[in-house]
């Protein structure tokens, strides 16, 4: 690109974008790299935005935990509106608080249990047409498992029915709503321009189905134990007023858009992480096999796989799904001695974090070892944290690590995947979520065969 230069020897463009292009080409890099020039590294995406890296444990629990009440979510927000509209992930203050309240009660260990025979049952159902030596796109598998398993805890939709009504069109916002974020100016939704023509295709496509099943719902007498019957029960601090139609919807968007690509990346990453590490494959298959052996395996299964927890939560040390959390100061505060002014934005990464060789010895290897409940109590508050922390940690956190050994545990127990070829560099690709870029085509050998 011609760039022209102005006095002092700085390049208009640069001006007008700061590091917005060291970001764009690899924001992993960039960002790590910022975090070894300070705990607070200032940088600047477009011409007006400045932005802070936080990389002290200490500074980033006050910012999530201590002090969060100073903090806002950060601008990146304004395109999630356009598609979850006034949901958990998106809304501020008191408004979050009463939701969060209201629906918090199904995300309970005891219901999270009964969604798990349903995690099993989807997967175990999906594992169905793999046969000895299928190659398979397991991408692809993933993403379908983890929309069966929403789609059916959250309304008990079969996954052929999810698949087709739900998938294709949230495929289309997370692209979309991708290239809005990253765009330095946005344009609003109205202007007829073919991304948005396409996002707002794909919202309406979304909300036909989800209003039809909240319509349904309406009239149906029985009591449902799924999510979107405990959101329907759940009334607000007088205990009488539920939640309306619109906002049903944009809650049920947000867990759909939060909860179902996130585990979805997180499996990936762990099957590919599996194939290159055959010790840590060997010790998993060993406990699934001691544990489950051939029989179907139950919720209660979850408990007693330590090994499969651990190797999960290694995957999410190296592949953390939600890479960055933004915050947005919402009024001046101090913290550590730095003020960060009314407006400021911030960013932290736990992505950053969880390869800090500082708290992890050989922070790029994969050795699930590393979370035996001995070793991992050592590890200080905040450079392990894939969920985020405090009053906004992710409410599906015990829902997608119980989902997550779940669906590994019922595919390990029968299938070994292997890399179908040799895979060209498997790079995680950051978008909203840290997805894995050309992960090869993956054969499935059948355990049971051998026994
Ligand atoms: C491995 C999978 C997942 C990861 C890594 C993950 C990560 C996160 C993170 C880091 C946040 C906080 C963002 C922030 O502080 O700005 C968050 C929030 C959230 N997550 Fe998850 N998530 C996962 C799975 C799920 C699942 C399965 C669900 C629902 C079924 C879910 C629903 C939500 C919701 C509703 C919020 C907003 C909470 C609030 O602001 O009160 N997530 N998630």
């Amino acid at each position: 690109m011609h760039q022209k230069k102005i006095e002092g020897g700085m390049h208009v463009s640069k001006l007008l974008t700061g590091d917005l292009a060291a970001f764009e080409s690899n924001p992993l890099d960039f960002l790590t790299y910022l975090s070894t020039q300070s705990d607070v590294a200032s940088f600047r995406l477009g011409p007006f935005q400045n932005i802070q890296l936080i990389s002290d444990p200490e500074m980033i629990k006050e910012i999530l935990v201590t002090k969060q009440n100073n903090f806002v979510k950060s601008q990146d927000m304004t395109v999630l509106k356009s598609v979850v509209g006034n949901g958990l992930l998106t809304s501020e203050k008191d408004m979050h608080r009463s939701q969060r309240k209201r629906i918090q009660p199904a995300f309970k260990k005891n219901h999270i249990s009964v969604y798990g025979e349903d995690m099993i049952q989807t997967t175990d159902d999906y594992i169905q047409q793999w046969k000895d030596n299928d190659q398979r796109a397991i991408s692809e598998d993933m993403m379908n498992i983890t929309l069966g398993i929403i789609s059916k805890t959250m309304f008990g939709m079969p996954f052929q029915d999810g698949h087709k009504q739900i998938g294709k069109p949230m495929e289309t916002v997370m692209q979309q709503a991708v290239k809005r974020m990253r765009a330095i100016i946005q344009l609003p939704l109205w202007i007829p321009v073919k991304n948005n023509k396409q996002l707002k295709q794909a919202v309406k496509s979304l909300d036909d189905v989800l209003f039809t099943i909240i319509a349904n719902r309406r009239k149906d007498e029985q009591q449902n134990e799924d999510l979107l019957g405990i959101l329907m029960d759940a009334t607000d601090e007088t205990g009488i007023h539920q939640m309306s139609d619109k906002q049903l919807r944009d809650e049920l968007m947000t867990i759909f858009l939060a909860g179902h690509e996130t585990t979805a990346n997180a499996l990936i990453w762990t099957f590919y992480l599996l194939t290159q590490n055959p010790e840590a494959e060997r010790k998993l298959f060993d406990e699934i096999d001691s544990v489950i052996g051939s029989r179907k395996p139950s919720a209660e299964d979850y408990m007693n796989l330590p090994y499969t927890q651990h190797v999960f939560s290694e995957s999410l040390r190296l592949y953390p799904p939600a890479y960055v959390i933004g915050r947005k100061a919402d009024k001046n505060v101090e913290i550590d001695g730095h003020l960060f002014k009314k407006g400021n934005m911030i960013l932290i990464s736990p992505y950053v974090m969880h390869r800090k060789p500082e708290y992890f010895e050989n922070p790029n290897s994969f050795i699930p070892e590393r979370f035996e409940r001995e070793r991992q109590k050592e590890l200080p508050d905040f450079v392990y944290f894939p969920f985020s922390g405090g009053p906004r940690v992710c409410i599906g956190n015990h829902f997608a690590m119980m989902e997550a050994v779940l669906v590994i545990a019922t595919i390990a127990r029968r299938f070994q995947l292997k890399l179908a070829d040799d895979p060209k560099e498997v790079k995680p690709q950051p978008l909203i979520t840290l997805r894995a870029k050309n992960v090869p085509l993956m054969r499935i050998e059948d355990r049971m065969k051998e026994k």
